[in-house]
């Protein structure tokens, strides 16, 4: 008796587990698409406030630990510590989350480079993959509303995470920067001003 239900309380919580992730993608999908809402209304507004980015990044990294391994991907962190400023704590997780999930999903079974360093004047936050990278022609275009690079048809999305990405770092006068050579990965490059 015992052992005729086993299989069936096993199946059960792979079901809920897969329930689980396809709610968090839901999720995902919904705060992206009410963050764009938000931004074509001009109504997405940032609350600085005093933050630790070092601590901020290792947290989002150690939080996204699950996608990270199902898609195979080795996260190589060089955080220096106390990179503090002034910012919106929740648009620079998002800043994060969209990175290194762009990471996962375009570069799988790689492993990925993460740096937060600071200069004299700026917080810097780079992700370098070495996934499918993006074509010298695509490589304005995808930080655009709904614009995808041709190469990632077979990767699901919306092409919205690049586009809220630079409009964060914008409200934050920081930039963005983006260096790829296609077959060879992506590096990422936030700067965000330290005062
Ligand atoms: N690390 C990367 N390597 C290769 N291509 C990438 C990478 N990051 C983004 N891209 C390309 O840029 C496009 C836009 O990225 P963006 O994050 O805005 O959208 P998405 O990942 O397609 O969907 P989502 O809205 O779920 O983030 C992607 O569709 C992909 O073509
Ligand atoms: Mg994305």
């Amino acid at each position: 008796m015992q052992k005729a239900e086993e299989p069936a309380v096993e199946g059960g919580s792979r079901m809920l587990r897969k329930a689980d992730k396809q709610v968090a993608r839901l999720v995902y999908l919904i705060d992206e698409l009410l963050d764009v809402t938000r931004i074509i209304n001009g109504k997405l507004s940032i609350r600085p406030e005093e933050l630790d980015f070092s601590d901020l990044v290792q947290e989002v990294i150690e939080d996204l630990g699950d996608p990270f391994s199902a898609a195979q991907c080795q996260i190589r962190a060089e955080i220096e510590k106390d990179v503090r400023g002034v910012w919106d704590r929740r648009g620079l997780e998002q800043v994060v989350i969209n990175l290194l999930t762009n990471a996962a999903k375009y570069a799988p079974g790689t492993e990925v480079d993460v740096h937060v360093r600071k200069t004299n004047t700026h917080a810097q936050f780079v992700v370098r993959d070495q996934g499918i990278g993006i074509a010298r022609e695509d490589q304005d275009k995808v930080f655009d509303r709904f614009e995808r690079a041709a190469t990632s048809s077979h990767v699901s999305g919306l092409g919205l995470g690049l586009y809220i990405v630079k409009q964060i770092v914008t409200m934050h006068e920081g930039s963005v920067s983006l260096e790829s050579t296609p077959g060879r990965g992506a590096t990422f490059r936030i700067e965000l001003p330290l005062a």
